[in-house]
């Protein structure tokens, strides 16, 4: 029987730990957790690096602090671990916006097409595509594709527009989009590059074509990181969710991290409100109980494991 009651008297990081020893457990964040999560968690990183330590962790339980698709990846690359993630729910527009049978139909319509997919859909998608793809990998892994062979890029719109402007290459783009990245108000960045004119503008791959025409830097969440302790500026403007600051933060305090504002005052539009279903009570409570945990059918893991080798092989 699952209790989700706790205690206010419990030393929640300290049970964690514990939990962490008993079930020889590791926990993987990504980066739009809440800093708590961050900090308690073995591993940050961007969604391959996440993919790439899930694939090569001894850990006999997966704890993943971050959103469905993501911890499914994990179980397609563990089907003999226990895939924990905090809450079911957590899930991402990007994968909502792209159902299997849809993207069974657009595969079919273009039966020449290979299919590259981003790494934020369902396993089902996965199983039905040649190759996964991240933020990170996706430019590496189109060079690699012969010129005369047609793509189908799904299911970001807006990263797959970068990308052809990126690589020169035609590609046919699966009409979705990530609700956070969609968010930024192009009219109050511009204000806000008049107001810190020494200020960079840094930006995920995912945000409209408008705002990464402004960017001074365009990468996944760990190329954003590692661009600012890299580089000379003082001050950003952070168009991605706001998560990644706390990183930023630890990495170079002594620069000034300015989060991109949505076009809506009254929201906080610039977190991922899947992400942040996650809260330190729910990672403690899936530990306790085992539960929520992932689970796929062989078939479709099988063949969703082929199209993420591929990735993990081509980058
Ligand atoms: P990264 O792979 O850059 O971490 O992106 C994941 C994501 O969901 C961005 O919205
Ligand atoms: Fe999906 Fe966007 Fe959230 Fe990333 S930020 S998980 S793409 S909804």
């Amino acid at each position: 029987m699952q209790s989700n009651n706790i205690s206010n008297q419990l030393d929640l990081k300290a049970e964690i730990q514990r939990l962490k020893r008993e079930l020889n457990a590791i926990i993987l964040a990504h980066y739009y957790q809440e800093s708590e999560i961050q900090d308690i968690a073995d591993f940050v990183g961007d969604s391959l690096e996440l993919a790439k330590k899930a694939k090569s962790t001894s850990a006999d339980v997966i704890v993943f602090a971050g959103v469905h698709f993501m911890a499914e990846t994990a179980k397609i690359l563990n089907p003999e671990k226990l895939v924990l993630l905090p809450d079911l729910e957590a899930s991402c527009s990007l994968a909502e916006g792209c159902p299997v049978n849809e993207f069974k139909t657009f595969r079919e319509n273009h039966p020449d097409h290979i299919a590259i997919t981003y790494i934020n859909c369902s396993a089902d998608v996965k199983a039905l595509s040649d190759i996964i793809c991240t933020s990170s990998s996706a430019e590496k892994i189109i060079s690699q594709i012969p010129l005369d062979q047609p793509i189908l890029f799904s299911p970001d719109r807006n990263l797959g527009k970068y990308l052809i402007k990126k690589t020169g290459r035609k590609m046919l783009l699966w009409d979705g989009s990530c609700i956070v990245h969609e968010t930024f108000s192009e009219r109050k960045i511009i204000d806000l590059k008049i107001k810190y004119p020494e200020a960079k503008l840094i930006s995920h791959p995912e945000c409209e074509e408008p705002i990464l025409m402004h960017s001074d830097f365009i990468g996944s969440t760990s190329r954003l990181l590692s661009f600012i302790q890299e580089d000379f500026s003082t001050q950003y403007i952070v168009a991605t969710e706001t998560g990644i600051i706390h990183q930023m933060k630890k990495a170079a305090p002594q620069k000034e991290y300015i989060p991109a504002p949505p076009e809506d005052d009254s929201c906080s539009c610039n977190e991922c409100p899947y992400m942040r279903l996650n809260t330190l009570e729910k990672l403690y409570l899936c530990m306790k109980n085992k539960y929520p945990e992932i689970s796929l059918e062989e078939e479709t893991r099988k063949k969703a494991l082929l199209s993420i080798e591929r990735m993990l092989a081509m980058s």
